[in-house]
């Protein structure tokens, strides 16, 4: 049983493997059999192009239904946004308009509420069984709605000295989101990414440090050309290239996000 329905992938840094990370969890999580949906809310659309979905042309863009009115708002709407990528994969892509919609949205009341607002309309349908937000990478308006609507969140990081003042700028910012909001945000853990032990001491002392946080390592994934060709040919890792560790680090997360499942943190490829 899957202990997440909606859960946002964050970290302010760039590069971490934000995207990567929703991409191919979503893959192992499909393969598992259940049903994923992804949300590409960075306005960047790594996600959107990676998946080789159509961007969404207007009216229904997932920008204009982040700024439109609760009243107009419905399941059609939201509905309207979604594309399948592959079975048991369906997205939501961004498109050019999104980098406007930061903007926009600071004008707006509930600034923080609204893609809660979107999501909601599908939630409880059964449509899915879990929904993955790809975060832009900073801490603005835009993460602060994939937390709330998310509820619980994972961090990719990179075991290198900077990720851990990243990681407590992260930590920090969260907390005081969830006292101002007063909503609560569980952070489930972290997936250190891009991991390659053949760099020897300074990686694995960050690990080290990286395990002393007062957050879990819920998987380690390597660093393999096996990600970037995947990504590439616009396909999940554990289809791309199933027999391999990445692909193996990749089940071994999403189990890490099922019940029972905790056991396996940290036994990924690349221990
Ligand atoms: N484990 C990995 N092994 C090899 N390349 C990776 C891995 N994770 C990410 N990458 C590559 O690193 C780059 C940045 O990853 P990305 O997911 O776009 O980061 P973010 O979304 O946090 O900016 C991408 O080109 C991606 O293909
Ligand atoms: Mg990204």
């Amino acid at each position: 049983v899957l202990i997440v329905y909606t859960l946002a992938v964050m970290n302010q840094k760039g590069g971490v493997g934000k995207t990567t990370v929703t991409i191919n969890l979503g893959g192992a999580l499909a393969e598992l059999g259940y049903r994923v949906l992804l949300v590409d809310l960075d306005p960047q659309g790594h996600l959107t192009e990676a998946c080789d979905v159509p961007e969404t042309t207007a009216p229904a863009t997932l920008a204009k239904v982040l700024l439109m009115d609760a009243d107009r708002l419905g399941l059609d709407q939201v509905q309207a946004l979604i594309t399948n990528w592959r079975e048991r994969i369906d997205v939501i892509p961004t498109n050019i308009d999104a980098f406007l919609l930061e903007r926009e949205l600071y004008r707006m009341r509930g600034v923080e509420y609204r893609l809660q607002r979107v999501l909601e309309q599908i939630e409880g349908r059964d449509v899915y069984d879990v929904c993955l937000i790809d975060c832009p990478p900073s801490l603005g308006v835009l993460t602060d709605n994939a937390l709330v609507a998310a509820g619980q969140a994972l961090i990719p990081v990179q075991s290198e000295d900077s990720a851990l003042r990243a990681l407590r700028l992260l930590l920090e910012q969260v907390a005081t989101m969830q006292a101002e909001l007063r909503v609560s945000i569980e952070l489930l853990g972290m997936v250190v990414n891009l991991f390659d032990k053949r760099r020897g001491q300074i990686v694995t002392s960050t690990l080290e440090t990286l395990r002393t946080m007062p957050l879990p390592i819920l998987g380690i994934v390597p660093d393999r050309a096996a990600l970037r060709e995947s990504w590439r040919a616009g396909v999940p890792v554990v289809v791309y290239a199933p027999d391999t560790d990445a692909a193996q680090a990749y089940r071994d997360l999403a189990k890490a996000l099922t019940t029972g499942g905790q056991d396996n943190a940290g036994t990924g490829a690349g221990q």
